[in-house]
């Protein structure tokens, strides 16, 4: 029987199928398969392929040889964007930016590539923005830069020997959807017109030295649109983060070449664009209200750095069976089984109530860490006692009411000596023995009765 001569292939993650269906076998979409001629090749990897690397010929290399040199760094202005990056940018490597459209990808790699521009060339590559509008942009946030080209094309062809020519120190590609290549037949915003325009700019970035930052739309389901092999073509992926309409941002290493993955940096957008936040704990302490039942502080991680956070909860009446148990930054079954616990272990029942809770700030916490605080605030608001201002309190919550150790204990009692914590709570195995000399009033809880026992022997003692 002679072969069908059409195919199908997923416009989001690229796998081919041998007949049409409403969802891609592969990636679960929906609708996202279309007729391609089958046999028909795309000519991978001939997007710009005027770019061939020259590098030497391959030969074998001990480690002793390749190491040493450590790679050079450059920084783009922005300490908290340095900091995700892994301590700046590398040369030749190239960078995804991804995130909700207005939550600032453009402003924040305008404000680092005019930074730079201060020295060294920059290209600022437009296909969403005419140069007036980034223009006169970046002169409302007073960025000088005269190092700083614009260029407002998507022609991938006209774009790549703009840049061989100028080779700037940074380029900024806003944003990747627009781009396209005359070599690929696929229509401007495609999966495989992302793919291969992509992968030409990273042979570009490798072959040239300049370091590339690719922004990126998100879609709903949070993903950069397109296929995900985006992600694989490129060193570093960031993704842009805001919850609940809140000001701040939190700038995402999700992988990253050249440093930790999931290391975060923090801004807030202000008239004047995005300003950093070099000390969140200070920033999220800031508006709490003393001596109020149902608040308890602690310290979760963003990626490597510790941060004061506070936890709220309301326990009500329940004003229907039955009753609701809600939480905003927290994991929500997470909370159904602590109040379990809680119910079991602490000499008080929330059966029969709502219980709220909320991470204050729009943060989220995924760790397990807060499940002590989050228990500590249903405590003090069900029984209305406000826990001492200067507590702070971490650790996991087991089944059987035991405290467990968290990931970098010495590190978060550090941040709350730091920000005059003076009284805390902290799972066995979490301290040294010199953090115990530090931290004031420490108090080491095996179960959880026992916190809710140190809590009132502080309250008792005034
Ligand atoms: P933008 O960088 O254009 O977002 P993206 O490129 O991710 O789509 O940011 C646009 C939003 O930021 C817009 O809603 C206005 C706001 N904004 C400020 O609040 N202050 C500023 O100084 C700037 C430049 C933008
Ligand atoms: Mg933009």
């Amino acid at each position: 029987m002679p072969k069908p001569s059409t195919a199908y292939r997923c416009e989001t993650c690229g796998a081919q199928a041998p007949r049409w269906s409403g969802r891609c076998p592969d990636c679960g979409a929906w609708n996202t398969l279309t007729e391609i001629a089958r046999g028909s090749k795309i000519r991978t990897g001939r997007a710009g392929a005027d770019l061939r690397s020259d590098s030497a010929p391959s030969r074998l290399l001990t480690l002793s040889e390749v190491e040493g040199d450590r790679e050079e760094r450059h920084s783009t202005g922005l300490g908290e964007l340095d900091r995700v990056l892994g301590g700046g940018f590398v040369p030749g490597s190239v960078v995804l930016v991804g995130g909700d459209p207005g939550i600032g990808k453009s402003t924040l790699l305008l404000q680092a590539g005019a930074h730079l521009a201060r020295g060294e060339p920059v290209i600022y590559v437009s296909g969403e923005e005419s140069p007036l509008q980034v223009a006169s942009r970046s002169r409302r946030l007073g960025l000088a830069c005269e190092n700083l080209s614009l260029l407002a094309e998507t022609h991938l062809e006209t774009i790549i020997p703009l840049i061989r020519k100028a080779r700037p120190r940074m380029v900024v590609i806003d944003s990747i959807q627009t781009v396209y290549s005359d070599l690929v037949e696929s229509a401007p915003g495609s999966v495989t017109q992302l793919r291969e325009s992509t992968a030409a700019l990273v042979r570009l970035a490798k072959t040239t030295g300049s370091a590339l930052f690719i922004i990126g739309h998100v879609t709903k389901e949070g993903a950069i649109a397109g296929p995900r092999v985006l992600e694989h073509l490129v060193d570093t992926v960031l993704y842009f983060e805001n919850d609940l309409g809140s000001r701040y941002r939190i700038v995402r290493s999700v992988k990253n070449r050249y440093g930790a993955a999931n290391e975060t940096g923090i801004f807030i957008m202000t008239e004047n664009g995005l300003r950093e936040v070099r000390n969140p704990s200070a920033i999220f302490l800031s508006s709490r209200l003393e001596g109020v039942s149902g608040s308890a502080i602690t310290v979760m991680r963003e990626g490597s750095r510790p941060m004061l956070v506070e936890v709220q909860a309301l326990v009500d009446e329940a004003q229907s069976m039955p009753p609701r148990r809600i939480t905003v930054g927290t994991d929500p079954p997470r909370l159904a089984l602590l109040l379990a616990i809680f119910n079991r272990h602490s000499g008080q029942s929330v059966a029969g109530r709502d219980v709220f809770v909320n991470v204050v700030g729009g943060l989220r916490i995924n760790e397990t860490a807060v499940d002590l605080p989050v228990l500590l605030a249903v405590w003090s608001n069900l029984t209305d006692r406000p826990l001492p201002h200067d507590l702070i309190a971490f650790g996991e919550v087991g089944l059987s009411g035991e405290i467990r150790p968290v990931f970098g204990g010495e590190e978060r009692l550090r941040e709350s000596v730091k920000h005059g914590f003076t009284k805390a709570l902290v799972p066995r195995g979490n301290v040294s023995r010199q953090e115990r000399k530090e931290a004031g009033d420490l108090r080491i809880v095996n179960r959880l009765d026992e916190c809710f026992l140190a809590v009132e022997s502080w309250l008792a003692s005034g």
